[in-house]
């Protein structure tokens, strides 16, 4: 018998959520009398963690797959996908553009060197690129003094058929606080307004805060390329997923594999960290952080155990973790435990308890778990 840990991948819970969104888009850009936005969903990280393979069959309605890895462009093209795909890095050395040119990838460029790759390059079609600048995030992008001449380049590099569409985009560094998305936007703004092209600076913060500045026109189409929030997870540190009618599309599920009974005073786990001070049963998980789940989980993290919500105790070990049984009396030993997902807890709350974002647990899911996909 396999260890009774799994995670389920809800590829209706990933169509569900790219619906959710395009329909926030569609209702902006209605409201706003423009042109609404196509969707690159953002299925980097393994698709944070869901399997690409299920990203593609869950995102089949968006307009676009954005990503990083050159390998996890092909598997999209392996597994059907024809539509664009971008690359959100671009590429790092001139071999790389044999395999966009071969499977007819688009790029993000975001410095000199890229030019100078594709300068040299001898491809069997254009590649469409996005150029990104450095609007503030100071990560990637050219600098808007560097990029007015990054865009001339560009557009020789057009006129000499190697690049075919010149998009503008950037990336925002507090979409999701208060700080906003404000001077970010204006510093794209300045810098770009004079260049046409499709345009995208919107993750899945800006997408679901700040649609409206992602509302095109006849003459300038809009992407945005949200994340997160396609998986079910929130952005936001104040909101939950569920506010914006996305659903969880990973759960992680366990069972108990024993029981221990405490007396008052008797402690759990490594470092003795929980004690109880009244007798009290805990159950065994078979779920540790070897298994993604995070180590830094404290005593009160969120758990459902057979529909009840409970409380992790103790510290988490590699392979197991215990949770408290007085809420749940009749739980035993195979009794259904719901790290995250569907029944809940949502992979946020168990973050925060963590110290942590739902990025990070998604992303962090061992290769160890078996994981079946759900329709
Ligand atoms: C360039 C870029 N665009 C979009 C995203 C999607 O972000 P999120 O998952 O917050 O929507 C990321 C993720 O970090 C990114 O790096």
């Amino acid at each position: 018998m396999p260890r009774p840990i799994s995670a389920t991948v809800s590829v209706s819970a990933l169509a569900h959520n790219l619906a959710a969104v395009r329909s926030h888009l569609d209702q902006t850009a209605a409201a706003a009398g423009g042109v609404p936005p196509s969707i690159w969903a953002v299925i980097k990280a393994n698709a944070y963690g869901h399997g690409i393979e299920q990203a593609v069959a869950g995102f089949s309605k968006a307009q676009g797959l954005a990503m990083l890895d050159l390998d996890e462009a092909v598997r999209c093209r392996e597994a059907g996908w024809g539509g664009p795909i971008l690359l959100l890095e671009g590429f790092f050395n001139p071999s790389d553009l044999e395999i966009v040119d071969r499977y007819h990838l688009s790029i993000t460029v975001h410095q000199r060197e890229q030019l100078d790759m594709l300068a040299r390059a001898r491809l069997s079609r254009r590649v469409d690129v996005m150029l990104k600048l450095n609007s503030g995030m100071n990560r990637l992008g050219f600098s808007p003094a560097a990029y007015p001449a990054a865009h001339e380049r560009a557009l020789l590099l057009q006129q000499q058929g190697v690049i075919g569409s010149i998009g503008k985009m950037t990336h925002f560094a507090c979409a999701d606080g208060p700080q906003g998305i404000t001077e970010q936007l204006a510093v794209f703004n300045s810098v770009t307004h004079k260049m046409t092209g499709p345009v995208s600076v919107c993750n899945s913060a800006a997408t679901l805060r700040f649609a409206e500045v992602a509302v095109g026109s006849e003459s300038q189409a809009h992407w945005v390329r949200p994340g997160i929030c396609l998986y079910g997870a929130s952005p936001f540190a104040d909101a939950e997923a569920a506010a914006f009618g996305l659903k969880p599309a990973m759960s992680l599920r366990s069972e108990i594999i024993a029981v221990q009974e405490l007396k008052a005073g008797d402690s759990v786990g490594y470092g003795a960290l929980f004690r109880a001070d009244r007798p009290m049963r805990v159950g065994i998980v078979a779920c540790g952080y070897a298994d993604g789940y995070p180590r830094h989980a404290a005593t009160g993290t969120p758990v459902v155990v057979a529909g009840v919500r409970t409380r992790l105790v103790g510290r988490v070990s590699m392979d197991m973790l215990i949770v408290d049984l007085d809420p749940i009396p009749a739980a035993g030993v195979g009794a259904p435990v719901s790290l995250w997902g569907e029944e809940g807890p949502s992979v946020d709350e168990v973050a925060l308890a963590a110290g942590t974002i739902g990025y990070e647990l998604l992303c962090a899911l061992a290769p160890r778990v078996p994981v079946t996909r759900d329709a």
